[in-house]
């Protein structure tokens, strides 16, 4: 396992290159369940999870070969249909094959996903999904089985509230999933007759997975709204499709720039993905200038104001965003709040800015109250989860001294190169093996 040590205080400069999403390449490796015809993605990120979907579609028979950023996927054997404990444990997006499975062969084993640190994370609605569909649904030695000889059947899905009660699902606790809606999608594109989705999620990552199944040749009306309807095909095709670009890993680097009162542009992002976070960052002092696919942000305030967010479905203020803006209020003048609304457990990097000399109170589960400080002093710190990890990372580029970031792991599940990244803006980080 392997740490990353940071001497903090270098001001960023230059660009940053922002990679494919891992949201949506993730689902997109899996629509290619979907034909079998081969499906070429351009722009997949270098990342532990994608490694790990891989592991699984090639666990069913499909050829994935990739060449850097392009990666060509063939289903036309596959021979497995269960996706097994050990893969989906580690990532709960392997969670996702179940609506391709099921859509294109009429089967499918998935083990459940279980919990993770962010909270239960259950997959109820993707259960709803397929059981609306047509399939009969068995929960076995903790593996969700699923059969539908004749395949599945277009249906009326709604991830709002509703009165439904199964021994899978309560539809009464419904809200909006990106999973779910991705699962949805890719289930019905080749179901019997029409489906409509009521309350499905916008994330700009479900928009690229429902254009690259149009590609495919689906036909899907509504992309972009919470309303989708779609009519079944009998196949699909092959295709060729860029994965769009990581809005989480832009802001990122967004709130890099600002925490190190540099200047960075980042390239190959267009602004409206995350336009919320650039306005937040507006909002605290921050200088952003936009151009059609690139992002130039640089912070001559200091220290800056502080802010009020709470996390909503897109397009408001992203979950995924919210650990790495508190690093940036723990050094603003005066009182900021951040409410997270997504998961129930996602404040485990408070305790670790904490340690470095961070003051955030939790007001209540779901609200931390910061107090900015003067300054950050470098710390050993603990890695917890994806986007935790990168707050301690910003923390660590502007604090006074070294920090170790421990675990990092759950970094390289998400960031692509993020080391090379930095150096190559000027930052004094480096990665080691952890007994170094
Ligand atoms: C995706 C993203 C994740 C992001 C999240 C919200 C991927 C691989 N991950 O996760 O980075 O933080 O969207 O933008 O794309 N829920 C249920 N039952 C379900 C499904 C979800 O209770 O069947 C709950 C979850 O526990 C969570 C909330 O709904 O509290 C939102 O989850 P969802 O939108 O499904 O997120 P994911 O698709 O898992």
């Amino acid at each position: 396992m392997d740490k990353i040590e940071i001497v903090g205080g270098q001001k960023l400069q230059g660009s940053i290159r922002i990679s494919g999403a891992k949201n949506a390449a993730l689902p997109l490796m899996a629509c290619a369940l979907l034909t079998a015809e081969p499906v070429v993605l351009q722009d997949v990120p270098e990342l532990a999870d994608i490694r790990t979907m891989q592991k699984v579609l090639e666990h069913f028979g499909m050829k994935i070969t990739r060449n850097g950023t392009t990666m060509t996927l063939q289903a036309d054997n596959i021979t497995q249909f269960e996706a097994p404990y050990e893969l989906v444990s580690t990532m709960r997006a392997s969670f996702w094959v179940l609506g391709p499975l099921v859509g294109r062969f009429g089967q499918a084993r998935v083990s459940m996903p279980g919990g993770c640190a962010i909270g239960v994370r259950a997959v109820d609605r993707h259960l709803y999904v397929v059981h609306q569909l047509g399939a009969n649904i068995d929960m076995v030695g903790g593996y969700v089985e699923c059969q539908a000889k004749d395949g599945l059947k277009g249906a009326h899905l709604s991830f709002g509230p509703g009165t439904l009660v199964t021994p899978f699902y309560d539809t009464s606790t419904f809200k909006p999933s990106v999973g779910a809606t991705m699962n949805a999608l890719m289930a019905s594109v080749l179901a019997k007759g029409r489906t409509a989705i009521d309350y499905a999620a916008i994330e700009p990552e479900v928009t690229d997975l429902a254009n690259c199944l149009v590609s495919m040749g689906a036909k899907i009306s509504g992309i972009g709204t919470p309303h989708l309807v779609i009519e079944g095909v009998e196949r699909l095709h092959g295709t060729t499709y860029a994965v769009i670009s990581d809005r989480v890993e832009a802001a990122t680097y967004a709130i890099a720039a600002a925490i190190t009162q540099g200047q960075l542009t980042l390239t190959n992002i267009k602004a409206e993905l995350l336009q919320n976070v650039l306005d937040v960052l507006t909002s605290a002092g921050v200088n952003i200038q936009t151009a059609q696919d690139s992002i130039t942000v640089s912070n001559n305030i200091w220290p800056l104001k502080p802010v009020r967010v709470t996390t909503k479905e897109y397009p408001g203020f992203p979950t995924d965003d919210q650990a790495q803006l508190m690093a940036l209020m723990t050094l603003a003048a005066g009182e900021s709040s951040v409410t997270e609304t997504i998961y129930e457990n996602r404040f485990m990097h408070v305790p670790e800015l904490a340690r470095m000399g961070a003051h955030i109170q939790l007001k209540d589960k779901n609200t931390a109250v910061v107090k900015g400080v003067d300054h950050l002093i470098g710390a050993p710190v603990m890695a917890s989860d994806l986007r935790a990890s990168a707050a301690l990372i910003l923390a660590g580029l502007a604090a006074q001294g070294t920090t170790t970031v421990h675990r990092v792991y759950h970094l390289d599940r998400g960031y692509d190169n993020l080391v090379g990244k930095l150096q190559a803006c000027g930052a004094n980080i480096k990665r080691l093996p952890e007994n170094n």
